[in-house]
């Protein structure tokens, strides 16, 4: 699979990022059992690894902006290009040692996401996509799964918790979901979900209160892979609302008009 040269230096970014995680996450499973615990090392992880992000991206394109999650908005000369990436995706798994967790970075040029990357450094799974190119895990080519009723279908979601807000606005959602799918999956990584919706591993995710560090790159994962994403209303404001449902035609459709239901007796 021939990759852009745009392309070439997110997944050496991303891969580099990948060591450096991997390396805190071995010392993190150390930590675990320590009394202070090792909160503190992966903040410090997270750092590192947006660090090593930042360096490569900026001296391979200078000029470009970047959206990062602990660095926020940095200006750039160049206003038709932004990079928006969340260093470390699934910090909750990171800090218990769970192994599900990603770096996630996305190209966005004059507002559209043009190229992504998510990469799961813990079982070496790179996955990419280029607007108009496809979607890919390592070389493989990927494609949404194929099944188109929610009764067959595996849903992903995230679950928020304390410090969050929304907790009815979700309980009322995921009473309404659960009551027509074959199985939930929390897996606590958004970017890896949206990773695996366009693996076809999970059939749909939906999600209230994401950032655009955390989706970026997965919606265009998504759509190269032939899915549908949208905010719950259906419309196009990801970004903007922090929402997200995805999944192929049919399963998309589908979870907007449950997400939509007013709660049932059932
Ligand atoms: C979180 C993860 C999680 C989602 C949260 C995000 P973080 O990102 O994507 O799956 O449910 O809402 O904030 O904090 O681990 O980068
Ligand atoms: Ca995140
Ligand atoms: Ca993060």
């Amino acid at each position: 699979m021939a990759r852009s040269a745009i392309l070439n230096v997110m997944v050496q970014a991303a891969m580099k990022a990948g060591r450096s995680l991997a390396r805190d996450f071995g010392e993190v499973q150390n930590l675990q059992v320590s009394l202070k615990g090792p909160g503190d090392y992966v903040s410090q992880a997270d750092r590192k690894a947006e660090e090593v992000i930042f360096t490569e991206l900026s001296r391979a394109r200078p000029g470009y902006a970047f959206l990062m999650e602990e660095r926020g908005e940095v200006a750039g000369e160049d206003d038709q290009h932004r990079w928006i990436v969340d260093p470390l995706d699934g910090t909750t798994n990171f800090l218990h040692g769970l192994p599900i967790f990603s770096i996630s970075i996305a190209l966005e040029r004059q507002g559209q996401i043009v190229a992504g990357v998510i990469y799961n450094p813990a079982m070496d799974e790179l996955y990419t996509a280029e607007r108009g190119g496809g979607a890919f895990m390592n070389d493989r080519r990927l494609r949404v799964a194929g099944r188109n009723k929610l009764s067959d279908s595996v849903i992903g979601t995230g679950v928020p918790h304390l410090g969050r807000g929304h907790h009815g606005e979700f309980l009322v959602e995921m009473r309404n979901i659960m009551a027509e799918v074959s199985g939930i999956r929390r897996l606590g990584s958004a970017a890896l979900d949206l990773a695996y919706v366009a693996a076809g591993r999970m059939d749909g995710f939906w999600e209230g209160n994401l950032s655009p560090w955390d989706v970026a790159a997965g919606i265009l994962m998504i759509r190269e892979a032939g899915g549908f994403v949208s905010d719950k209303s259906g419309g196009q404001d990801m970004f903007g609302s922090g929402q997200i449902v995805a999944g192929n035609e049919q399963i998309h459709k589908a979870l907007l008009k449950a997400l939509k239901r007013p709660v049932s007796a059932r």
